[in-house]
């Protein structure tokens, strides 16, 4: 299959963004940005659809994909209920990073929801998403864009790597504003879950809603035997195809420790990849040192950390060392996925 590059310019972007809502009408899979990283889309409402993100990607079809609307009156058409507190969470944050798990209604195929009877929404803070979501009946299913197990897509660029020749198209609107994926939110149980930690923190949902929201147990254990809720977060992510470390401790222990093993891997014969902050990134000498931004910019912090992680690969490394970068609610939707990336390799010193 030929992938074909639609780019967005702002003099013809409504007639760009109609060749892909056509190829979407019509059946077929189209590539696209959002606020938090690119997507794959297809018609929500048509299982044939649903079947070929599927295959596109090489996912298991029992991880279910995030149906993606522009107003807030469609959630009412996929859902069977749709509550108050669906209702001040989007008043709050959508359009934005924050999905919202809701007990789906009849017209919603169970390709789409990979069996579930529920339903995953959200409306994605993106002026061409949510253009090519209207032109496209209202309704698309999208999961990152990437090949299943890989880094999510930042930048167009990333989905031709992973797409190229697997989708008609794809839509370059230039690089993602917040990079990680979104907030995951489960409504369906008395209390507010959080299933994946993302862009809007727990504090965030807890203001806005006057209580507690609860997180998912199964994120903050390694123990095999608690599935997590979200089938996708069980799958080993975002990972790099060299072995990947994580460094916890003091920042000049961590410092020192990753300096002397990058050391160590080097006079081996081996390329070191090494995850840092700006502040250290001048004191380590291996083959490839990213820094991902200041440390206290969260925000740059996770915008920059899925094109590190695809950069590593690109340059062929062997092993690599991170630092750490928890501390205020993002920094932890970053170590969620810096740790799935490790396969929960972690040095505390
Ligand atoms: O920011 C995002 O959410 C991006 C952009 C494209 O919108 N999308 C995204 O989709 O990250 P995906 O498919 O890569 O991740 C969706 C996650 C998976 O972990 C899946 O298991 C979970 O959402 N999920 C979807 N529907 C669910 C449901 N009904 N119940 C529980 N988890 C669900
Ligand atoms: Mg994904």
């Amino acid at each position: 299959m030929n992938t074909q590059i639609i780019k967005i310019t702002e003099n013809h972007m409504e007639s760009e963004i109609e060749e892909a809502a056509e190829i979407i009408r019509g059946g077929g899979l189209v590539a696209f940005p959002t606020e938090t990283v690119y997507g794959l889309g297809g018609n929500a409402l048509n299982p044939g659809a649903s079947a070929d993100i599927y295959a596109a990607k090489g996912r298991p079809s029992d991880n279910p994909l995030i149906v993606h609307v522009a107003d807030f009156e469609s959630v009412y058409k996929i859902t069977k209920e749709a509550g108050d507190t669906a209702r001040i969470l989007a008043e709050a944050f959508w359009p934005g990073p924050l999905t919202m798990i809701l007990p789906k209604s009849d017209i919603v195929p169970k390709e789409t929801t990979g069996g579930l009877d529920t339903v995953a929404i959200r409306m994605p803070n993106h002026p061409v998403a949510l253009e090519l979501i209207r032109r496209s009946g209202g309704y698309i299913a999208a999961p990152s864009a990437n090949v299943s197990g890989r880094p999510s897509p930042t930048t167009a660029q990333h989905v031709v790597e992973d797409m190229d020749g697997r989708i008609p198209a794809i839509i370059d609107a230039g690089p993602v504003g917040i990079g990680i994926e979104s907030t995951i939110v489960d409504l369906t149980g008395e209390e507010v879950q959080i299933l994946r930690p993302g862009y809007i923190t727990p504090d965030d949902l807890s203001r806005v809603l006057g209580r507690r929201v609860s997180i998912d147990p199964a994120l903050t254990q390694v123990d095999k035997d608690v599935a997590p809720k979200a089938p996708g977060m069980k799958y080993r992510h975002y990972a790099p195809r060299a072995q990947m470390i994580l460094i916890e401790g003091d920042a000049r222990e961590v410092a020192a420790y990753i300096g002397e093993k990058a050391l160590e891997a080097e006079s081996g014969g081996k390329r070191c990849g090494i995850l840092c902050a700006d502040d250290t990134a001048g004191s380590y000498h291996a083959s490839c040192v990213l820094s991902l931004g200041e440390r206290e910019d969260e925000a740059a912090i996770a915008r920059h950390l899925f094109a590190a992680l695809r950069s590593f690969d690109e340059q062929g490394v062997d092993v690599i060392y991170s630092e750490c970068f928890n501390g205020g609610g993002i920094g932890e939707a970053v170590m969620n996925r810096l740790l799935k990336a490790a396969a929960h390799q972690v040095i505390k010193l």
